[in-house]
């Protein structure tokens, strides 16, 4: 059974097999990724050989797209069904009526707006373009007009064409487009936020000041920009005279980068990019992380404590997991898109802060203190660190959850205080109400001192539990009336952790009622009272002296 079916499978390839159109088809015109298999799925070449137009597979060998591609490197220029691969037996129509259209399982994906016009023959042109003609050979539609992601020597790229490039990490898309006499880079997040512009490049060479770019070509080694009477107004070199005679692409990756590449030597190894710093694209690491030197990725402390540096926030205005509030990001980082968008408002910190808080969209602000100017922002990017400094300072909106630490209300000394005082303010109450007690017991029983009659009777302690009886004894040693009895903080918590043993406390000094203001005396002025043995002739006590300074 199937060897039978295979050999059915190969004798109807062998019976469907057309040859290869040169330069036109017309209408009738039928394929299918299968029927053009022994022809690597190209069913139409250009007079010179160098372009095909047809069917080439996808990763999955078993999706095809329908494409334009330059034969010698097998790179794609132009793509009909971009994001919607069609499968071996799905078919290409050229009809009798003059529509053209590409089937996917019975049904058109697409097909070229015509307007209504009847194409009467489809031609590829030396230069890559593919052409429907209408019955007087006019031009009724070209892929010249209508790219995908990239550009190729001679093409017109006119103001209200875009090359978009394939969605990359994050589902993120590049945009490169004319608009308000610039050719304008973006990023195509839900508000789309450009990151370079022709007109800020510092390396284009500019033929004419102060004209209105509409049109732009790649020509000989350069890209070339042209008003709408086709003065030239700028250029920008991309490779030198040696490569002016080669075919170019330029092409929008999804990187975001635009990268030249030399169609006729297979594409070299450094190609010209734009933007020439890698951060200074959109993402060139992920959402939020800092971008510096030659794409070194690293989370801003404010995130560094929650995984993989999210904020905790999944969309803006939508529901997350505790409550949104501001963080610092410092001061010192850029994004690329400030250069390119106007600010949100003119106020103060405070204004800029309070009106991110209150805008459920904003994820994330950027406020320059030297003009006020406010820049909201409802996505981000990577931020990037120019080892210049910036002007601006950086706020992110994060869910409270999420956060651990660098909230607004830390600053840099603050832990260390807050750790400080926590420790100390228990230990020293503990030490003054057990010495209290004790004095209190023992006075009455893009001298024998029984432990379990000086504690508190609730207290659910071990009377003979060693570190019961040091903790007394030192809290004893803490409450000597002659404060240069009274051992330094260091010695105390060597002699609690049993790191030095603790000499039997003098009881002879009756403890005063003036024990806690004294105290505090004391331990303000620990740093020069030279601590608890020095005047004692305890050999004991003298062993437990600390070798260092305290
Ligand atoms: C291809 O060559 C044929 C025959 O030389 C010519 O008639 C036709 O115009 C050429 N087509 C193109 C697109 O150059
Ligand atoms: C060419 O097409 C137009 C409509 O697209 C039609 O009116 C005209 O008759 C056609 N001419 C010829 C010679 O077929
Ligand atoms: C990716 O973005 C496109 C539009 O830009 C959208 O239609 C599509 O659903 C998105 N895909 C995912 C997986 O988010
Ligand atoms: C480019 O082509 C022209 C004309 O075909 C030729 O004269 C010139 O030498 C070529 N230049 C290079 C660098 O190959
Ligand atoms: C809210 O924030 C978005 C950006 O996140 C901004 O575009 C919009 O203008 C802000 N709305 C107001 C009223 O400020
Ligand atoms: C911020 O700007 C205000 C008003 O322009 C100025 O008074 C203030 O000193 C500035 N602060 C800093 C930190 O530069």
């Amino acid at each position: 059974m199937a060897s039978i079916s295979l050999v059915f499978l190969i004798l109807s390839e062998a019976c469907m097999a057309s040859t290869q159109s040169i330069g036109k088809i017309y209408p009738g015109f039928q394929g299918s990724q299968m029927n053009w298999i022994d022809r690597n799925g190209m069913f139409l070449l250009s007079n010179n050989s160098n372009f095909a137009f047809g069917f080439s597979p996808t990763q999955d060998v078993t999706l095809y797209l329908l494409v334009i591609i330059h034969m010698a490197t097998l790179d794609v220029i132009w793509t009909a069904n971009r994001g919607s691969p069609v499968a071996n037996s799905d078919k290409f129509f050229f009809d009798e009526d003059g529509t053209v259209s590409l089937h996917k399982g019975g049904s058109s994906i697409w097909g070229p707006d015509t307007s209504g016009k009847r194409v009467s023959a489809i031609e590829l042109q030396d230069s890559g373009n593919l052409v429907l003609l209408g019955n007087d050979s006019s031009v009724i539609w070209q892929s010249f007009s209508h790219p995908t992601n990239t550009l190729i020597s001679n093409q017109e790229f006119q103001e209200g064409m875009k090359l978009v490039s394939d969605p990359g990490a994050n589902n993120l898309t590049y945009v490169l487009e004319i608009k308000s006499g610039d050719m304008i880079l973006s990023a195509g997040f839900r508000t789309p936020q450009p990151y370079w512009s022709m007109k800020n490049d510092i390396d284009k060479t500019i033929n004419k000041d102060g004209g209105v770019v509409t049109l732009a070509s790649l020509n000989a080694n350069s890209w070339r920009f042209y008003d709408s009477n086709e003065v030239l107004l700028w250029q920008f070199l991309f490779a030198d005279a040696n490569d002016a005679n080669a075919t170019w692409i330029a092409v929008v990756g999804n990187d975001g980068f635009i990268s030249f590449l030399n169609l006729d030597d297979g594409g070299s190894a450094s190609p010209t990019k734009i933007p020439s710093d890698p951060c200074s694209r959109p993402e060139p690491c992920g959402a939020y992380y800092v971008c510096s030197g030659n794409n070194v990725c690293q989370c801003p402390s404010a995130l560094s404590s929650s995984p993989n540096c999210k904020t905790g926030i999944v969309s803006s205005c939508g529901s997350s997991k505790g409550s949104p509030e501001l963080v610092s990001a410092g001061s010192g980082l850029n994004y690329v898109a400030l250069g390119f968008v106007p600010p949100s408002s003119k106020t103060s910190l405070e204004g800029c802060k309070s009106s991110c808080r209150d805008n459920c969209s904003c994820l994330a602000m950027f406020f320059q203190n030297s003009t006020g100017n406010c820049f909201l922002f409802d996505q981000i990017g990577s931020f990037q660190d120019t080892g210049k400094g910036s002007s601006f300072v950086t706020y992110i909106k994060v869910s409270s959850d999420s956060n651990n630490g660098g909230t607004e209300s830390t600053t840099k000394g603050f832990p260390f205080v807050a750790v400080i005082v926590v420790a100390t303010v228990p230990v020293i109450l503990g030490l003054l109400f057990v010495a209290f007690r004790y004095y209190r017991n023992k006075k009455r029983m893009m001298e024998e001192g029984k432990v379990r009659e000086i504690l508190d009777a609730e207290l659910n302690l071990d009377e003979n539990d060693k570190m019961v009886s040091t903790a007394i004894k030192v809290a004893l040693w803490c409450a000597q009336e002659d404060m240069y009895l009274r051992p330094s903080m260091s010695k105390v918590v060597q002699m609690l952790e049993g790191l030095c043993p603790v000499p039997q406390p003098s009881i002879s000094s009756p403890l005063s009622f003036r024990l806690s203001s004294s105290f505090f005396k004391s331990t303000s002025e620990e740093g020069t009272s030279s601590g608890p043995s020095d005047s004692n002739s305890n050999a004991n006590l003298s062993s437990v002296q600390l070798s260092g300074p305290r």
